[in-house]
C-alpha cells in the first residue's frame, strides 16, 4: 500500500514502528497485568476518545489477558494548537470503575492536564489500581506531574497528527505520525 502523506506534514514514526512497537506495550502490559490479577478478573481498559480509538485497537489486541472496555470523551483542546485547563466531559463511562483494575489509554500527553484531571475523575471512583498508557509522551510543555507506565515514543516537542492524533478534526486516519510542519 503507497503511504498518503499530504503537504505539510512530515513523517515521524511509520505504520511498521507504532505497530512493532504496540506489541512489546501489549507483551509488557499483559506481563505485568498477569502478576496482579485474581482468577475471574479481568482488566478494564478505558479509552480517551476521540484520539486513543486506533491505539486503543491496536493495544488491547496486543494484550493476551481478559479485559473489558470502556470509552470516555473529553475535549480540552477545541480546535486549537494550545491546551487549556479546562476539559469537557462529552461522553462519560458505562462500566463499574470501582474494585477493578484500570488502564487508562491516550494518544498523547502533552501539557498533562487532561489527563491529570481525568485521572484524578477516575481515582474517586476507587480503582483497584489505577495506570496509564500513552503512545506518544510530548514532555516539553508538561505542566503537572503525571506518571505514565508505559509510554510509546518519546517526542520533545512540535504538533503531530496521525494514528488518531487531529489537528482540527483532520488527518486522525493517517496509519502514521507525522509533523505538522510550520508554516
Ligand atoms: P494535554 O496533555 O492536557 O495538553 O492534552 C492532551 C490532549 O491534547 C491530547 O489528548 C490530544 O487530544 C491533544 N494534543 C496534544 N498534543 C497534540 C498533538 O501534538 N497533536 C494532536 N493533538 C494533541
Ligand atoms: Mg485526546
Amino acid at each position: 500500500m503507497s503511504s498518503y502523506s499530504p503537504p505539510g506534514l512530515a513523517p515521524l514514526f511509520s505504520p511498521k514502528a507504532l505497530a512493532d512497537r504496540v506489541l512489546q506495550m501489549g507483551d509488557q502490559i499483559a506481563k505485568d497485568y498477569g502478576a496482579v490479577l485474581e482468577p475471574r478478573e479481568s482488566l478494564l481498559v478505558i479509552g480517551v476518545l476521540n484520539g486513543a480509538f486506533i491505539f486503543m485497537a491496536d493495544l488491547v489486541r496486543a494484550i493476551n489477558l481478559p479485559l473489558e472496555i470502556d470509552f470516555i470523551r473529553l475535549s480540552s483542546y477545541q480546535d486549537q494548537t494550545e491546551s487549556s485547563a479546562h476539559v469537557v466531559m462529552l461522553k462519560s463511562l458505562e462500566m463499574e470503575v470501582k474494585n477493578r483494575h484500570v488502564l487508562v489509554v491516550e494518544d498523547i500527553a502533552d501539557y498533562g492536564l487532561t489527563l491529570a484531571w481525568l485521572l484524578d475523575f477516575l481515582r474517586q471512583k476507587g480503582p483497584k489500581s489505577l495506570k496509564l498508557a500513552v503512545a506518544i509522551n510530548k514532555n516539553e510543555r508538561r505542566k503537572v506531574n503525571l506518571a505514565i507506565d508505559y509510554v510509546g515514543f518519546e517526542v520533545q516537542e512540535g504538533f503531530l497528527v496521525g494514528y488518531g492524533l487531529d489537528y482540527a478534526q483532520n488527518y486522525r486516519h493517517l496509519p502514521g505520525v507525522h509533523k505538522l510542519k510550520a508554516n
